[in-house]
């Protein structure tokens, strides 16, 4: 191939949703004469940042400060997250906010104008800035629109990225498959940065789009990039039994409660405050009960289960979100979404039924270990959004602090990675042919499997059920170590996966075998992980060591590709600057902060 057939850029963006999108942003305006490139499986405004409904967290409102959110941020995430990050991060939100307003996102407002907040899980004040509730479809829309403006950007809609390609220490481009011609080509770079998502569909029901497959981790694993944190598994606590479709927080911000199967609040029971009647003023204000955070919520149903408190469904048990007494106007103007979603998605009318809901795998803490700077630790290569983790969430995230996530690293990613560029030399294209050619071998060998071998649908259903036994809310050593086993083996059996599809236009077969492929990896690496924290913390509790352990785990987890392909985990500190550990309280102390502040 000619050198001018070439595809090549100074910056290559993998993912297009809110963090690429925001990223490819700020590298043009930090770097004008840099092209860019934004690689994309879907087309952008199919992205998984689409779906995101109840809003984005920064402090805005004269009774907040940085001080309240920063605080929130690190109990929350029952101190895991590093503090230097988490700082930075809710001192660059508001600007990000703003400037999306600018980009043309219709913040909600109030009556006299002024951007609307509205209370969210885990956050004592409200903070949560939202448009309706389709916030992450204003937003990846805004950025979308503004990405059009910059004619250095160049889009591969619909191009699959399947490996990295890394040459005298850095990170210069990838591979990835145009799907409508089936060709695999590399895409050379001098920086690059992976924003492809999370990857919630290792388990059965989650809220997360059939894209969510953790591919960009899994190339940046075995580029030689540890993965952080991969234990930690957000459960979101109302998802809808059957779909996995998400009826937002936002719901319970503006008053909707939780009922078992007697009509109790059971979250009383929990240590998450005292119910107040719904007829009180304070309620929803004081962000108690159905307002704290959600690895409590989903924990107390799983005891709910245990106690025989919930109501059983064709599709597994569930309890009531009623959100009736918010009235038909309410419910229409600030949750019109909900009343869409449970109407299509589960036959009831929430004006008059309550809503029944479950559970749901919905965000992962854990990704590519990134710095505060969203470098990774392979010179070059960056990362940010949900695939990355810096970390600012910690052992368990608050709702409404990932769609800021993602402006403020997505940014963050784009300048640094720009910089980067600004200087280095370009890829050595000679020098990465022959992992070129690797890759369309270990492609063809998928595509030329001889039939009669193993079925993707069959390896990632028995992957995504070991997940939820073994790596579910509640955890145990043998759990974990069968999840471990069972993983190990289906990687084995990938290796004689059997495709309907050896065609190349659209090959939607051959692109499900290499998810399943990435998911695998990823999955292998979560297990270890949780096998190898050996306490309670946030979302990942084991019932055989139930109490946190600062001691020895005040530290993030790492997980290594190894020689044998299997995962090494070691451990690193937890960043403290001012806010020792502590406990997470959620009650009646919480309560009188929130009335004193708010009043
Ligand atoms: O419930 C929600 O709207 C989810 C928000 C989030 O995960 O940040």
């Amino acid at each position: 191939m000619s050198a001018v057939d070439q595809l090549q850029h100074d910056v290559l963006v993998i993912g297009g949703g809110g963090a690429g999108l925001r990223a490819a942003i700020a590298v043009a305006q930090e770097h004008p004469d840099l092209s860019i490139g934004i690689v994309s499986k879907v087309y952008p405004m199919r992205s998984h940042t689409v779906a995101a409904e109840g809003g984005m967290a920064a402090v805005i409102k004269d009774n907040d400060s940085a001080e309240d959110h920063i605080y929130d941020t690190i109990s929350g995430s029952d101190w895991l997250a590093d503090q230097d990050a988490v700082e930075m991060f809710v001192e660059e939100a508001p600007r990000e906010l703003i400037q999306l307003e600018h980009w043309g996102c219709p913040w909600s407002r109030e009556a006299t104008g002024h951007v609307a907040v509205r209370p969210f899980g885990g956050m004592k004040l409200q903070r949560t800035w939202f448009a309706t509730d389709k916030t992450g479809f204003h937003v990846l829309h805004s950025l979308f629109q503004t990405c059009l403006q910059f004619p250095s950007i160049t889009r591969y809609d619909e191009w699959f990225a399947t490996k990295l390609l890394v040459d005298d220490g850095r990170c210069q481009g990838c591979t990835a498959i145009e799907l409508r011609t089936g060709q695999l080509r590399p895409i050379y770079a001098k920086s690059v940065i992976i924003a492809t998502g999370g990857f919630g569909r290792i388990f059965p029901f989650t809220t997360n789009g059939a894209i969510k497959t953790g591919d960009g981790l899994a190339i940046a694993y075995r580029a030689g990039v540890a993965l952080k944190d991969m234990e930690f598994v957000q459960y979101h606590p109302t998802g809808l039994p059957g779909t996995g479709i998400l009826i937002t927080e936002a719901s319970r911000g503006e008053g909707g409660v939780l009922r078992n199967n007697k009509g109790e609040r059971y979250l009383a029971d929990y240590d998450l405050g005292e119910p107040l009647p719904l007829d009180d003023p304070r309620h929803p204000q004081l962000r108690t009960m159905e307002l704290g955070p959600r690895d409590r919520l989903s924990q107390a149903f799983i005891k709910e289960q245990e106690k025989g408190n919930t109501y059983s469904g064709p599709y597994g048990d569930y309890v009531h979100l009623d959100i009736q007494h918010l009235g038909e106007h309410r419910i229409d103007t600030k949750l019109p979404f909900v009343r869409e979603l449970a109407r299509n998605y589960g036959g009831i009318d929430p004006v008059t039924e309550s809503i029944p809901v479950r559970p749901v795998v919905h965000y992962m803490m854990g990704g590519i270990d990134t710095d505060i700077e969203a470098a990774t630790s392979l010179p070059g290569l960056y990362a940010a959004g949900e695939c990355a983790c810096v970390s600012i969430n910690g052992a368990n995230r608050l709702g409404s602090n990932s769609l800021t996530e993602l402006v403020v690293f997505g940014a963050r990613a784009g300048r640094n990675a720009a910089n980067f560029a600004h200087a280095a030399d370009p890829a050595a294209i000679d020098r990465l042919e022959s992992q070129v050619d690797d890759e369309r071998a270990r492609i063809r060998r998928i595509l030329e499997q001889p039939s009669g071998g193993e079925r993707v649908a069959e390896l990632r259903r028995d992957m995504t059920t070991t997940m939820e036994e073994g790596a579910g809310i509640y955890r145990t050593q043998e759990g974990i170590e069968q999840t471990y086993a069972t993983l190990s083996d289906l990687r084995e059996r990938f290796g004689s996966v059997d495709l309907d599809d050896r065609t190349n236009v659209y090959n939607t077969d051959l692109i499900s075998a290499l998810e399943l492929d990435y998911m695998l990896e990823i999955s292998l690496a979560l297990a270890a992980s949780a096998r190898d924290r050996t306490e309670s913390r946030g979302s990942h509790q084991r019932t055989d060591h139930p109490d946190r352990d600062d001691d020895h785990f005040l530290k993030h987890s790492l997980a290594m590709r190894g020689d044998d392909g299997t995962p090494e985990v070691s451990f690193r500190d937890v960043v403290i600057t001012k806010w020792p550990p502590g406990s997470r309280t959620y009650g009646s102390s919480d309560q009188a902060k929130a009335a004193t502040t708010e009043s």
